[in-house]
């Protein structure tokens, strides 16, 4: 389909890229529904009511209503009343939401927070740039996360290069300052590569040692899925055996920060996890931003 308007193929996207499908949103559809649909569903498997969450953290890049946030449309849409907010930390967010979560129930202000990521990348993207536009799909994904034992550590951190990957919406012309043009996502595709390996690299192992666990304890590493080139340079510089890095970005391309918790989520309804398993998560996004998490499955 894509190649019937840009000069590409399957072959080069696959080849490249390792994604085979992406899921674009059409008329009638909006990520506000997309994210409150995601949000029930986390939910109702987590076992807790609405009225149980007493805070909600959407995992936000870019959407068409920048106010009110979309974390105050999930308040609505599931049918509660609590504190909420959005974060932006680009692909890399669902990790600063865990990073912030853990704050929030660490401190006791929390009992039940559910997290939210929700992406359109899609709409970012000039359809006309083939080495961006290709790349990307919309999704959704969430996690109800509660207070457990200490077995939790996460690392996140930002290196300032906006130059690389940014994407630059219009704001309303003023009396003082003229209207100015959107800029679709703009990427150094080889420097996002480059980062990308190397941080989730020192991320990761930084937290296996100060954990002092052994890389081959951890059952699955849950990347961030943007390219399947990077998760392969990331398994084979650790030398852990592939079967430890789930994939789907085949299915669905980069959603952005939503692409981990979809990850977990599949992996979790197919029974792959169990109480006690370690897993790691880590991603990395515009910014750069980068994170990574290390945490004992206890459901
Ligand atoms: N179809 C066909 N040809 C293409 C396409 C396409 N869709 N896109 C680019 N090309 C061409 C380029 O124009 C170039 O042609 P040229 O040699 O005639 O100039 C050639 O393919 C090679 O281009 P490169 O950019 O060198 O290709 P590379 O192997 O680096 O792959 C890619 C490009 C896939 C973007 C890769 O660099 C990458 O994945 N980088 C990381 C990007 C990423 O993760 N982005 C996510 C951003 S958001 C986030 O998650 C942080």
């Amino acid at each position: 389909m894509l190649a019937t308007f840009l000069d590409t193929s399957d072959s080069w996207i696959t080849e490249r890229t390792g994604i085979k499908q992406r899921q674009i949103m059409s008329e009638g559809e909006s990520l506000e529904a997309l994210a409150v649909e995601a949000a029930k569903s986390a939910i109702e498997n987590a076992g807790v009511t609405a009225n149980e969450i007493n805070y909600i953290i959407c995992s936000n890049t870019a959407k068409e209503m920048l106010a009110p946030t979309l974390s105050s449309i999930i308040v609505g849409g599931i049918g509660t009343q609590c504190p909420c907010m959005d974060v932006n930390a680009a692909c890399a967010g669902f990790i600063f939401a865990l990073d912030l979560a853990d704050s929030l129930l660490s401190s006791g202000k929390a009992e039940n927070i559910l997290i939210v990521c929700a992406e359109e990348p899609t709409r970012m993207v000039d359809w006309n740039d083939r080495s961006t536009c290709v790349l990307f799909g919309d999704g959704a994904g969430a996690v109800v996360v509660s207070k457990g034992g200490e077995e939790c550590t996460i690392k996140t951190n930002t290196v300032s290069k906006p130059e690389v990957l940014y994407y630059r919406g219009a704001l309303q012309p003023t009396p003082f300052q003229g209207e100015e043009e959107c800029t679709a996502l703009r990427m150094n595709g080889q420097e996002v590569f480059k980062y990308a390996v190397s941080s989730s690299l020192h991320d990761i192992q930084s937290l296996l040692r100060s954990r002092n666990i052994d890389k081959e304890n951890v059952k699955y590493y849950l990347l961030h899925q943007a390219n399947v080139r990077i998760i392969d340079a990331i398994h084979h510089y650790m030398k852990v055996d592939e079967c430890k890095f789930p994939r789907n970005i085949a299915k669905y391309g980069n959603t952005s920060s939503a692409s981990i918790p979809i990850l977990l989520d599949e992996l979790n309804r197919a029974g792959g996890l169990e109480s006690g398993d370690w897993l790691v998560m880590s991603a990395f996004g515009a910014g750069f931003t980068s994170g990574a998490l290390l945490i004992k499955w206890d459901k």
